[in-house]
């Protein structure tokens, strides 16, 4: 073959590449024993979404809670429902090209995330690294301070909130956990809710 349809069968292969690879890797996570935060919970919580196509948008949040624990899957409970709602105002989870992941893959004792930065940091050099490595999104959307601080290693959700920045060469978003939301509502404040709805429309560019 000539080195150009050489190049384009690599080019149609790179992706589904990576997809084997990511597989793998959510594989392997699933059978994580490797620090103690395993044995407080029942399973190890992967992702949720598609990898059936190469994705465009990788959420990355703080750790499962009781719903995602006993489901398997990131997102399922009150948070999950508020994120999807979002999601789904600006068409992109109708693409099937959004995968959902977290910081921490075990669900913390009693819902606290660990004081102690080096689990988290060990998680995330064990796994989170290795997906986003893996799956090279487009774009990354960061649910408040815990993966802005893990994930960018800055620090002040509402200062960077809706501000486009870089990182490991991603187009990044971080904007407010599904969680603070639901807080603000409750208070009475929907101004919040509005605020975080605009944040995500900042996806829309995607859809
Ligand atoms: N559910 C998750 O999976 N992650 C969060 O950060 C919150 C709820």
């Amino acid at each position: 073959p000539s080195q150009r349809s050489s190049d384009l069968t690599f080019g149609l292969y790179s992706g589904a590449m990576k997809i084997v690879e990511a597989q793998k890797i959510y594989a392997e996570m699933k059978s994580c024993n490797a620090c103690i935060m395993r044995q407080g919970c029942t399973q190890v919580v992967t992702y949720d979404g598609m990898l059936d196509d190469t994705p465009l948008l990788l959420i990355v949040g703080e750790a499962p809670g009781a719903d995602e624990d006993r489901e398997g899957r990131p997102f399922v409970g009150d948070c999950g429902i508020l994120l999807r709602q979002a999601l789904r105002a600006t068409q992109i989870l109708k693409k099937n090209n959004t995968i959902i992941s977290n910081t921490l893959k075990c669900r913390p004792p009693n819902n606290k995330f660990p004081q102690d930065k080096n689990i988290a940091r060990f998680c995330m050099s064990k796994w989170l690294d290795k997906e986003i490595e893996a799956i090279e999104p487009k774009r990354m959307l960061l649910l408040g301070n815990i993966p802005l601080g893990f994930v960018a290693g800055l620090a002040g959700i509402t200062k960077v909130k809706n501000t486009w920045i870089t990182v490991k060469g991603i187009r990044t978003l971080p904007t407010y956990h599904p969680s603070y939301v639901i807080r603000r509502m409750n208070e009475g404040d929907m101004e919040t809710r509005q605020r975080s709805e605009e944040h995500t429309s900042e996806l829309q560019s995607l859809a």
